[in-house]
């Protein structure tokens, strides 16, 4: 049985979570970028890369929505978590409200480009419609499996620089702090998972997440591909030509499902923590670029760490 040390504080709620490789010095911050205004300039805003342009532009399409169903899994259980992961699921709200908000401003730009992303919409509603009907307990555990996948994809655009080479300078900025915040809060939905099933076996709890991270993965590969194809197709690319294109971006070059294989498989391995590798370094790698941008960040929120003077309002321009 896994349950909980036995260190109950005066609420009667355990201090830590155990299994947690969450570290102990990581602040999780909101640092509220905008770029409503950072339109897209090209429909191509990866010039001359039409895939890489429809890979990005259909996993934007999910974000708005699928951001939201995170957030109002993780706020039910705010209060019944420990007092320290409670301050970072509120950090982990902000942080994903926000990236909520700029990708509705990007998906609408994707639009003004002239592409058509109903049914991608559709298809995603009817999938988070899905996940609705079901158990509480499993909108969590999809949570935190679809919440592993966006933190591999994650380290990995901000660790391979072939993604936004050619890239609109804005856009790429925002993708970057985008992954940047997913890393800093990768591991909020399976602490919280963790402290909800403590008292679960070992056993029951590897089936569950093993389950849903199986078929979510393959429901999430097979959508975005679809919902690839659908741009693809507005761009006159279709058929055997689409195939080959897209095969090439995923496993060859620059070979996001390729590269990110190893680390999704390490999910199903015993003792499993999205902080078992420690990649804070992307974040300042991520952020290295970011000099010229915004921060507005809000100070009276009192679990949300500022990095550094630099971040204070005021003192760089906005970008929108
Ligand atoms: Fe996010
Ligand atoms: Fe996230």
């Amino acid at each position: 049985m896994d349950t909980d040390p036995s260190h109950p504080d005066l609420a009667g709620k355990p201090l830590e979570i155990k299994k947690s490789a969450t570290p102990s010095d990581l602040h999780i911050q909101s640092r509220n970028r905008h770029f409503a205004s950072a339109s897209i300039e090209n429909r191509d805003w990866i010039r001359d890369d039409p895939y890489g342009t429809a890979f990005f532009n259909a996993l934007s399409v999910t974000f708005p929505k699928g951001e939201t169903f995170f957030i109002e899994v993780l706020k039910k259980y705010r209060k019944d978590v420990p007092e320290k992961l409670a301050g970072e699921v509120a950090a982990f709200i902000r942080q994903e409200m926000v990236h909520s908000r700029e990708h509705a401003f990007f998906n609408r730009h994707v639009t003004d480009v002239g592409y058509d992303i109903t049914r991608l919409e559709k298809n995603l509603s009817d999938v988070i419609d899905g996940f609705r009907s079901l158990p509480a307990i499993h909108h969590l555990v999809a949570t935190m499996c679809l919440e592993h996948l966006t933190a591999i994809m994650a380290a990995e655009f901000i660790s391979n620089p072939a993604y936004f080479e050619n890239a609109d300078e804005n856009q790429k900025n925002m993708w970057l702090w985008h992954a940047s915040e997913e890393i800093e809060h990768k591991g909020v939905a399976y602490d919280t998972w963790l402290h909800v099933t403590r008292d679960w076996s070992r056993s029951k709890r590897w089936a569950m997440k093993s389950l849903f991270m199986a078929r979510i993965s393959l429901g999430f590969a097979k959508n975005r591909a679809k919902g690839i194809f659908d741009l693809l197709r507005q761009d006159g690319l279709k058929g055997h030509r689409a195939w080959f294109g897209l095969a090439r971006y995923a496993l060859a070059s620059p070979g996001p499902f390729r590269r990110t294989l190893v680390p999704w498989f390490k999910f199903f391995l015993p003792g499993f923590h999205p902080w078992n590798i420690d990649d804070r370094e992307l974040v300042q790698l991520a952020e290295s670029d970011y000099e010229a941008a915004i921060m507005d960040q809000p100070r009276d929120e009192e679990s949300v760490t500022e990095i550094g003077d630099r971040r204070k309002p005021g003192r760089l321009p906005r970008v929108a």
